[in-house]
């Protein structure tokens, strides 16, 4: 199937998500069934006297193909050069990050604040696709707040601009992460555009995935936060979507991925860094397994990366017994970049 300009399996996408997405854990969605990805947002203004701490933020390997990467900003020349730039670094499409609630960013009138801004909007799309030859996707939000939704408006001026899709994140920028994403909007604008629509927001299940694409008809689904609780989420919401049944993921299966994603954590990261950033996502895959509050505490407590894994072993083969899968409804990591 065709997903803007590229050709990919299926419609279910990982959600950028600052410190998470980094090149270890995209190229661990591809292979888990991710069918492209995108990395965190990084700053469009400066980008040419770029740190080494944003390069690194830039990286990615051939293995993470198709990979976009994300910039923001709210200057015109800043965010066309950025954009030259991520071209220059081989990414596979440049993402605008139009979403961002964070303070920080659009007080300077960068992410979601854009949007309030359509003139100035349209030139900046503009300058972004005639400055490049790979495509040029945004991801918005509804809008700024309830009185000013306004994602069909934002659509339409990226469709004149000649922006290859457009992922909406179905909350307000007012709402920050709080209440539900709305669906009934996302399916109207996807219903109304001249262009592909992404939808994204609380795709806790495949189950749940699977029937957002299909009621509304957008093009793809993002998914974030679901996929930290269940990594398998794009394999599984891709078998639904193909008519097939699917399990729990087995023991077996969460070895193999353990293994996978320590490689790949220890091969993109220094020991200290790795062993940090795979305490996270173990204390996230725990979420709903009998005890995981009493293995969390272990996770933090533990300094040795030998003994994580050991204990996550242990803690998953061994003592896990079976998942709460309702547990994964409930809400959590209520604060991002879009
Ligand atoms: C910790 C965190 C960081 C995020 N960082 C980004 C980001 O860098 N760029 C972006 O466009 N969206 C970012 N987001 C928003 C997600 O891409 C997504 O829109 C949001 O989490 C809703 O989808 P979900 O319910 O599937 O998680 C972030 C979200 C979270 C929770």
């Amino acid at each position: 199937m065709r997903l803007g300009p590229f050709e990919v399996d299926h419609p279910f996408v990982l959600a950028p998500m600052a410190g998470i997405t980094h090149s270890p854990f995209r190229q661990l969605m591809r292979e888990m069934g991710s069918s492209v990805v995108v990395s965190e947002l990084v700053s469009a203004n400066g980008l040419h006297f770029a740190s080494e701490k944003t390069l690194e933020l830039m990286k990615f390997t051939e293995a993470e193909r198709k990979i976009g990467l994300q910039i923001f900003g709210e200057d015109q020349t800043n965010l066309a050069a950025a954009s030259k730039m991520v071209e220059k670094l081989g990414a596979d499409f440049v993402d605008l990050n139009l979403g961002c609630p964070v303070p920080k960013v659009v007080r300077k009138g960068g992410g979601s604040a854009l949007c309030r801004d359509l003139p100035k909007l349209a030139g900046i799309l503009n300058a972004m696709v005639q400055s490049v030859s790979i495509p040029v996707t945004i991801k918005i939000r509804t809008g700024w707040d309830h009185t000013s939704i306004n994602a069909l408006d934002v659509v339409r001026v990226a469709a004149d601009a000649g922006v290859s899709w457009v992922a909406i994140h179905g909350r307000t920028r007012a709402q920050g992460y709080s209440g539900q994403a709305d669906w009934d909007l996302i399916g109207d604008v996807k219903a109304k555009s001249p262009i592909p629509i992404l939808g994204n927001g609380d795709l806790t299940t495949p189950e749940l995935a699977v029937r957002r694409l299909r009621e509304t008809g957008v093009d793809g689904v993002l998914i974030g936060r679901a996929a930290l609780r269940n990594p398998f989420i794009f394999r599984q919401a891709e078998a639904l979507w193909k008519g097939q049944s699917i399990a729990p993921p087995r023991k077996e299966d969460y070895r193999k991925f353990f293994v996978r994603q320590r490689a790949l954590l220890e091969g993109g990261f220094e020991l200290r860094k790795a062993t940090l950033h795979a305490k996270k996502f173990l204390a996230w895959y725990s979420a709903g397994f009998p005890n995981c509050h009493e293995y969390r505490k272990g996770i933090f407590e533990t300094q040795d990366p030998e003994q994580l894994w050991n204990d996550a072993n242990t803690f998953f083969f061994e003592k896990s017994g079976e998942r709460e899968w309702d547990f994964l409804q409930q809400p959590f990591l209520m604060g991002g970049h879009g």
